[in-house]
């Protein structure tokens, strides 16, 4: 009775961790989350009073598929920070960001088609490309600084998918990575999809958009949101440019599947772009002062891991005291400490456990003491 194509697609590996901690909730253990990918902070007021404003004015209605006009205008203007040059006809507002990598995925890739992704890389992608048929080619990234190095395709490779800063790994591609990569996508006449969603979240030097370079912009599909720049998680607005073809086909997907964003969140993400931004950087400087006291604490207990330069993410390897799937069981289960498996983000993941510091300075530092407290004892 079921669909083919989902026998391909494995649960999350992050399901049984998050089962586990569940379990332990429900028995009252106070467990503490290292595991969740979004902002602990509180959308902006200003934000939340545009989305109020529009619901008691009547937006309530279905908007155009490609998302309001005055949005589009804002995300153009926005994208224009970015290098790219784009007019709002040129993009597409979304109900969160994943929905618009799920259709620039599926707008292009055939069956046989390959698509690349550098291993780590975060978990949707894979069964996105899966589900549209395509195979996905892992390009394991090197152990000190999670960046690539120059890498093969081949003739049915489609698409490299770009994720910078990186979920899981908090890795920035400078510009001489993004040229490696822009060179191969046109020495190949390669597709690039570069998801852009932990662009604000960083700690050192400039955001840069690979769609700025020269001979991209027309085999560039840069994807946004407003999840994690302005804590929106649960409001699901994202938005994407690409080249025309692609961005109608990706508009006749949403337009046979959600129809549009919600109308009132539009009028939301205005305010978000064209509102003060000071709120964005004091959510950065918070995650900031977090990532030191987490890497500065899980360094001095021997976890090997960097400071990254963006997202709210550290990448440790663990694998002095075990496999990273092992270690995260042993942290749940002795310490009431949740954090991800490397091993859920790719192979390469295997030593490794994703460790989400979207939580207060006061839950890290305890967090911190209990995982000292096991490792004393292991
Ligand atoms: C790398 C990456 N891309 C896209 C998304 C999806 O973001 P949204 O909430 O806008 O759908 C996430 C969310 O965790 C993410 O980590």
């Amino acid at each position: 009775m079921m669909s083919k194509r989902l026998d391909e697609i494995e649960e999350s590996a992050t399901f049984r961790i998050a089962a586990l901690a569940n379990k332990f909730r429900r028995d009252g253990k106070d467990v503490i989350s290292f595991s969740i990918g979004e902002p602990d902070f509180d959308t902006p007021s200003h934000i939340k009073n545009a989305a109020k404003k529009a619901l008691d004015e009547g937006r309530t209605h279905y908007t155009p598929s490609a998302g309001i006009p005055e949005l589009r205008e804002g995300i153009a203007r926005k994208f224009e920070e970015n290098g790219l040059e784009v007019a709002p006809n040129d993009i597409i507002v979304t109900p969160g960001a994943k929905q618009a990598i799920f259709e620039a995925i599926h707008a292009v890739l055939n069956e046989g088609d390959e698509a690349v992704l550098f291993d780590p890389a975060w978990v949707s992608y894979d069964p996105c490309i899966k589900l549209a048929g395509a195979k996905p080619i892992w390009v394991p990234v090197s152990e000190e600084d999670f960046k690539p190095d120059d890498f093969a395709v081949t003739k049915k490779t489609k698409m490299i998918i770009v994720n910078s800063p990186c979920n899981p790994t908090g890795a920035v591609f400078d510009r001489s990575t993004l040229n490696l990569i822009a060179d191969i996508a046109v020495d190949h006449d390669l597709l690039v999809l570069s998801d852009e969603v932990y662009e604000k979240i960083l700690y050192a030097g400039k955001h840069i958009s690979i769609g700025s370079f020269e001979g991209m912009h027309d085999r560039t599909i840069t994807v946004n949101g407003f999840s994690k720049t302005y804590a929106m998680t649960g409001w699901r607005l994202g938005y994407a440019t690409a080249p025309p073809d692609i961005l109608d086909a990706m508009l006749k997907l949403q337009q046979h599947s959600t129809s549009c964003a919600t109308s009132f969140v539009q009028y939301g993400g205005i305010a978000a772009l064209e509102g003060p931004q000071e709120c964005v950087a004091e959510m950065v400087n918070e995650f900031k002062a977090r990532r030191d006291l987490i890497v500065d604490g899980l360094s001095s207990l021997g976890f090997k891991c960097k400071k990254p330069d963006g997202t709210f993410y550290v990448f440790a390897n663990v694998s002095q005291f075990g496999g990273g799937a092992e270690v995260a069981e042993r942290l749940l289960r002795d310490a009431y400490v949740a954090v991800t498996p490397g091993i859920a983000f790719g192979s390469s993941g295997k030593d490794h456990i994703r460790i989400s510091y979207a939580i207060s300075q006061a839950r890290i530092s305890e967090g911190l003491d209990r995982i000292e407290s096991l490792m004393r004892n292991i």
